[in-house]
C-alpha cells in the first residue's frame, strides 16, 4: 500500500521530507513513537521491543517496505529483526549503509574487500545507544581500512528537539562538538548519525567550522530508496499521499512537526 517510515519521534521527518522531494508520488506512512522517545538512552532489548512494535503497526497498515529512519533502532535492533523477525514478504531497511557508502565512495552492491579511502579522520555524532553499539564502525570496517573514527554520544540533543527547545539543542550541540574536537582537533568529515540532527545541522556546521565535510542522511537515504525501488518496484505500493501516525499526543506532535517542516502536518493516534 505504501512505504513506511519509522522513527522514535520527530527526527525521521527529515528523511520523510527528502523522500517526498525525491519521489513525490510515493505513498508514505510516517510512524513516530513519540510516547517512548528518546530511544538513545534505552538498552538494546528495549529498543528492539519498541521498534518491532512500531514496525508491526506499519505492516498492519499495509506497508511492505519500512525504512528505519532512526539510527538508534538501525544500530540496536535491525540486524536482530532481519535475522529472525521480518516476514519473508516484507522488507525493513536501515539508514546507516547509504551514509557509509557515500563516505567510502562505494556504489550499492560493491562487495569488494575494504580499501583505503579519501578520509582518515571522521567525527561521528550520534545518540549514546548508537555510539555504544559500535554499529557504524562495524559497517565501515567492511568497506574501508585506515579510518580513525572518534564518536561523541550527544546526550540530551534528541530530548531538547522533541521538547521543541531549540536554544537548549543549540547549546548542547556546540558543547558536544567542542568535546569531540578536544579529542580529534581536525576531522576531515563529520557524520550526523541521528535523523534528528539535520534539524540542527546549521549549528553543527557552524561549530565544526570550515574544512569539515558534513554528511547528513536525509538526501542520501532518499537517493538509496529511489535506487532500491527502481530495482524492486513491487514495494512502491498503491496508496495515496502521506499519513502521519504517532503514539504520542497527536495535537502536540502535529504542532512541532508543522514547525519543523514549515507546512501543516496532521498526526493521528497510532492504533496500537
Ligand atoms: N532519530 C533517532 C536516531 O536517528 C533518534 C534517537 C532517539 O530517540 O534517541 O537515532
Amino acid at each position: 500500500m505504501a512505504v513506511g517510515i519509522f522513527d522514535s519521534g520527530l527526527g525521521g521527518l527529515t528523511v520523510l521530507s527528502a523522500v517526498e522531494a525525491r519521489l513525490p508520488d510515493l505513498p508514505l506512512v510516517y510512524f513516530g513513537d513519540n510516547a517512548h522517545t528518546p530511544y538513545g538512552v534505552r538498552d538494546a532489548d528495549d529498543i528492539y521491543d519498541l521498534t518491532t512494535r512500531g514496525v508491526q503497526a506499519l505492516f498492519d497498515m499495509g506497508c511492505d517496505l519500512v525504512i528505519l529512519a532512526c539510527n538508534t533502532a538501525s544500530a540496536a535492533a535491525l540486524r536482530r529483526m532481519q535475522e529472525g523477525w521480518v516476514p519473508q514478504d516484507k522488507r525493513v531497511l536501515g539508514v546507516f549503509v547509504p551514509l557509509i557508502e557515500a563516505l567510502t565512495e562505494r556504489k550499492w552492491g560493491d562487495n569488494s574487500p575494504p580499501r583505503p579511502v579519501a578520509v582518515e579522520h571522521v567525527a561521528l555524532f550520534a545518540t549514546p545507544a548508537t555510539v555504544s553499539s559500535r554499529a557504524f564502525q562495524r559497517e565501515l570496517a567492511f568497506r574501508a581500512v585506515g579510518v580513525d573514527v572518534e564518536a561523541q554520544p550527544c546526550a540530551g540533543v534528541v530530548d531538547a528537539i522533541e521538547m521543541g527547545d531549540m536554544i537548549l539543542a543549540d547549546a548542547l550541540v556546540r558543547s558536544h562538538v567542542e568535546a569531540l574536537m578536544r579529542r580529534m582537533p581536525k576531522p576531515e568529515a563529520a557524520i550526523l548519525g541521528c535523523t534528528h540532527y539535520p534539524l540542527v545541522e546549521d549549528v553543527f556546521r557552524d561549530a565544526l567550522g570550515e574544512g569539515v565535510a558534513v554528511y547528513s542522511q536525509p538526501d542520501l537515504v532518499a537517493e538509496a530508496l529511489a535506487d532500491y525501488l527502481a530495482r524492486r518496484p513491487e514495494f512502491i505500493g498503491d496508496g495515496q499521499g502521506t499519513r502521519f501516525v504517532t503514539t504520542g499526543d497527536p495535537a502536540s506532535v502535529s504542532n512541532k512537526a508543522t514547525q519543523f517542516l514549515r507546512r501543516r502536518i496532521e498526526f493521528t493516534a497510532a492504533d496500537i
